[in-house]
């Protein structure tokens, strides 16, 4: 029998656990930005909701005895999985080694870590720890010029990938962050953008201080010819993050995407679009194999995975529990998110049938 003691003190057994942990652990400021979705979160539900509504159907009798997890993605890199880590801002708000805890455990665990343009460790800072595993998530500011610095250090770091970030704009609405008057704690910064001087965040009276940030900052007049733009700038394979209808797909292509990642910014964006899962198959029917197709928002479960697979994704990303697992351990923390999310795939994959990511067809969710 465990005492109290011991059992308060197991390790979490999935990664709703791990949520419940950082709530006590990490500054409340924090843990609302984190948390957060716009305005009555019900995009943020849906993504949860959606997964559970969708049944599988498993195979039996296949020997599944020996399994592959491993996959290539459209840079040529192979990866232990198919779970990549979504950039996501301010990681020094979870855990003092921020983005450098992060980028430790995806070598780790053998995989993607896409690094944000709010990052609060810089992009040479990331890329000096990483093992040719970092792509770079970029936010176009109305300064052409500090965009592209910025693109041109990611790839002079040995950014593998660009990672366009299409679904803001300006931020959505937080209203915790609003009633928190959200501002980056003393000591943190933008730091990417110190020598450009738009690190600092300050608090804005009555609004998120990175809601007015962005309102000020960001390029509200972007349009699918910057998507060209940017190509004619980077060597850097263009991933579209943020994509949630099949016409849109299309022209992603058109303009020269060589990815799209199916997401709505984990329900902080526009509030009421649909679950990014429920939207995958109609998009992955569309794209039919051009260019690579990947999804984040809501991927909690191992069946989730196998799921998104399923219905067209070649690979997940996976968000907050990232930052949950920070909070909770640093780079441990991260591991042990990354390796529980895995083990759970991998036992979908067994139980349904599946010894390779071939083998993960369209009919486990339709019959
Ligand atoms: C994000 N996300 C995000 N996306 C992006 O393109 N650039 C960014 O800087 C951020 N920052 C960010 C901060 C925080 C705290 C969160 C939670 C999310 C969105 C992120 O990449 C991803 O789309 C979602 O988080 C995926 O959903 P889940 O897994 O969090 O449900
Ligand atoms: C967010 C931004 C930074 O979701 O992408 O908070």
């Amino acid at each position: 029998m465990l005492t109290e003691v011991e059992v308060a003190e197991q390790l979490p057994v999935n990664l709703f656990e791990f949520e419940a942990i950082a709530a006590k652990r990490i500054p409340k400021q924090a843990f609302d930005y984190f948390s957060s979705g716009a305005n009555d979160e019900i995009t943020l539900r849906e993504n949860r909701n959606a997964f559970e509504r969708i049944s599988l159907y498993p195979r039996m009798l296949r020997d599944v005895d020996r399994r592959d997890l491993c996959v290539t993605l459209l840079t040529g890199q192979r990866i232990s999985m198919p779970i990549m880590i979504a950039p996501m801002a301010f990681q020094k708000m979870a855990h003092p080694d921020g983005e450098l805890a992060t980028i430790e455990a995806a070598n780790n665990a053998e995989t993607i870590m896409v690094l944000s343009t709010l990052s609060t460790c810089s992009i040479e800072e990331v890329a000096a720890r990483a093992q040719g595993n970092l792509w770079f998530q970029l936010y176009v500011y109305r300064d052409k010029a500090i965009t592209e610095s910025l693109v041109k250090r990611a790839e002079v770091a040995g950014c593998k990938a660009l990672v366009l970030t299409v679904d803001s704009p300006l931020l959505g609405r937080r209203e915790q962050d609003v009633r928190n008057g959200f501002h980056l704690p003393a000591g943190l910064t933008c730091s990417n953008l110190v020598d450009s001087k738009l690190n600092a965040m300050p608090l804005h009276a009555g609004d998120s201080g990175l809601a007015a940030y962005i309102h000020a900052l960001y390029d509200q007049s972007l349009t699918w010819k910057d998507v060209e733009w940017l190509k004619s700038i980077t060597t850097m394979p263009i991933l579209l993050k943020g994509i949630l209808r099949a016409d849109d797909a299309e022209l992603a292509i058109k303009h020269g995407a060589a990815g799209i990642i199916v997401s709505n910014h984990g329900g902080r964006q526009l509030d009421t679009v649909p679950a990014t899962i429920s939207v995958l198959r109609k998009i992955a029917d569309t794209v039919a194999g051009r260019v690579e197709l990947y999804l984040d928002g809501g991927v909690r479960r191992g069946t989730d995975v196998l799921k998104a697979l399923a219905l067209g994704a070649k690979a997940v990303l996976l968000g907050r529990p990232v930052l949950w697992g920070l909070g909770q351990g640093g780079r441990a923390g991260v591991e042990l998110a990354l390796a529980l999310l895995q083990s759970e795939f991998e036992l979908a994959m067994i139980l349904s049938g599946c010894a390779t990511l071939s083998d993960i067809t369209r009919d486990l969710v339709e019959q």
